[in-house]
């Protein structure tokens, strides 16, 4: 039976609960278990619904880290397996990849057999394919599944995908599978911030692909991450510290799994089945001398300047609290708000402008990603993990209060909080 949380936490009990601890908290990997996955009701029944319409397909997109290789790992888990047998396949593309090589990898796990008693023999499809694979080919071998079998394709990463003619193909395939109704489901997975990133040319499949946009994760679903694990383990933690991780991880769901397992870590090695507020602020102070030397480089060159009172560091905070769209984006006048409580006096667009400007050039490592015509500048943070890094940093620098009060004042918060029970 598991001891209230108040109980302290004996000796022998440690090594078991830190392993626990680190087998579900995982920031390095996706999720693979039902039970721990938060949230994503739309996303799930959006792919679920594909694989079970014959004919249709998903396009899986959104921000890096923001959780789709664990959406897709996790969709087995949904669908019903009574009479039916899911055969279920995922495969990460990469630079080197084209149209013929993808499929080869998938190819190489569906397998057939050839002969009768002794001389029965097991092939794997890749086998019979020793030059390039055509979309032909691919619509062959899929019509190839029982009536009853459910197989669904993900394939992953498919930005990393650099050869031109292999989303036409892809697109060719998707069409003419559709066409003849097979029973097969190809899930197309990819950083981006709509489907033309993606598919350049997919007008032809947008009328039999589903377009699952994965935002990033909502305070509810952050806060689910928090309470399933602890509650597995036993664990509580106070309302305050709880709201920190969750604000302070800007929806990207990696930052939660790293700040609550080293709050949890921390509580265990103190005997303690509570995590207090300060075990959540020790654990940022960690997390920001632990974080990946890249993230720490990159910060550093962004606000590096010799000139005193230079405002590089304020500004980059600044842009980590804006409110900005789904896709993370904010327009240069909602930093001024920020700014302006940062700085404890009214800034006017004029004196950071540059700045921002300058955050998305060479000399400051493009921390900042621009887009738009000049006047109508849109910027947001070209990797999304640097941003809770830039706001975790601007705490622990001072510039502003740890207090959550403080951070929940910033002009995102409403927003951000919107659907918060
Ligand atoms: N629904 C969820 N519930 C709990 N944790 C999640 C959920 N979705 C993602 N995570 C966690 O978030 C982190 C990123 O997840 P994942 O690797 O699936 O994202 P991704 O979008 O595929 O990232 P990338 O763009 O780098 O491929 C991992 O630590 C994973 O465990
Ligand atoms: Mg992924």
């Amino acid at each position: 039976m598991t001891k209230a949380p108040h109980q302290p936490v004996q000796g022998n009990e440690i090594p078991g609960l830190i392993y626990e601890i680190n087998e579900i908290f995982t920031p390095s990997s996706p999720v693979g278990i039902a039970d721990l996955f938060a949230g994503r009701t739309k996303q799930i029944t959006q792919l679920i619904s594909a694989i079970a319409e014959p004919g249709r397909h998903a396009i899986l997109y959104g921000e890096r880290g923001v959780g789709k290789t664990s959406i897709a790992h996790v969709i087995k888990f949904w669908i019903p397996s009574k009479n039916r047998q899911l055969l279920f396949h995922r495969k990460p593309c990469d630079p080197s990849d084209n149209f013929s090589s993808i499929w080869k990898k998938i190819f190489r796990d569906i397998h057939f057999e050839i002969g009768h008693g002794d001389d029965l023999k097991t092939y794997s499809v890749d086998e019979i394919y020793k030059g390039d694979i055509s979309p032909y080919d691919v619509v062959r071998e899929l019509k190839n599944f029982k009536p009853n079998d459910v197989p669904v394709f993900v394939i992953d990463e498919f930005n990393e995908v650099t050869d031109a003619e292999t989303s036409i193909l892809m697109a060719n395939t998707i069409k003419a599978l559709s066409d003849e109704a097979v029973n097969a489901t190809i899930i197309i997975v990819g950083v981006a911030d709509n489907v033309t990133q993606l598919f350049e040319d997919h007008a032809s499949i947008d009328r039999c692909c589903e377009e699952v946009p994965m935002p990033r994760m909502s305070t509810t679903e952050l806060g689910q991450i928090i309470d399933t694990r602890l509650k597995q383990l036993g664990m509580t933690i106070d309302a305050d510290g709880r709201m920190k991780i969750i604000v302070l991880s800007r929806g990207l769901p990696m930052y939660v799994h790293s700040l609550g397992k080293l709050s949890a870590t921390r509580a265990i090695y103190q005997s303690k089945k509570h995590i207090s507020e300060e075990y959540v602020d020790k654990s940022i102070e960690e997390m920001l001398s632990s974080s990946q030397q890249s993230l720490r480089t990159k910060y550093e060159k962004s606000v590096y300047s010799n000139q005193p009172g230079n405002l590089f560091r304020e500004v980059l905070l600044a842009c980590a609290l804006t409110k900005s769209d789904d896709n993370g984006f904010f327009v240069p006048a909602a930093v001024r708000e920020p700014l302006s409580k940062i700085m404890g006096k009214d800034i006017q667009i004029a004196q950071y402008q540059n700045h921002l400007n300058s955050f998305s050039g060479d000399d400051r490592g493009k921390i900042l990603f621009r887009s738009g015509a000049e006047r109508q500048y849109r910027f947001r943070f070209k990797d999304p993990a640097m941003q809770p890094y830039v706001l975790m940093k601007g705490i622990s620098d001072g510039f502003i209060s740890n207090n959550l009060n403080t951070i929940l004042s910033f002009p995102q918060q409403p927003d951000l909080f919107s659907n918060a029970k």
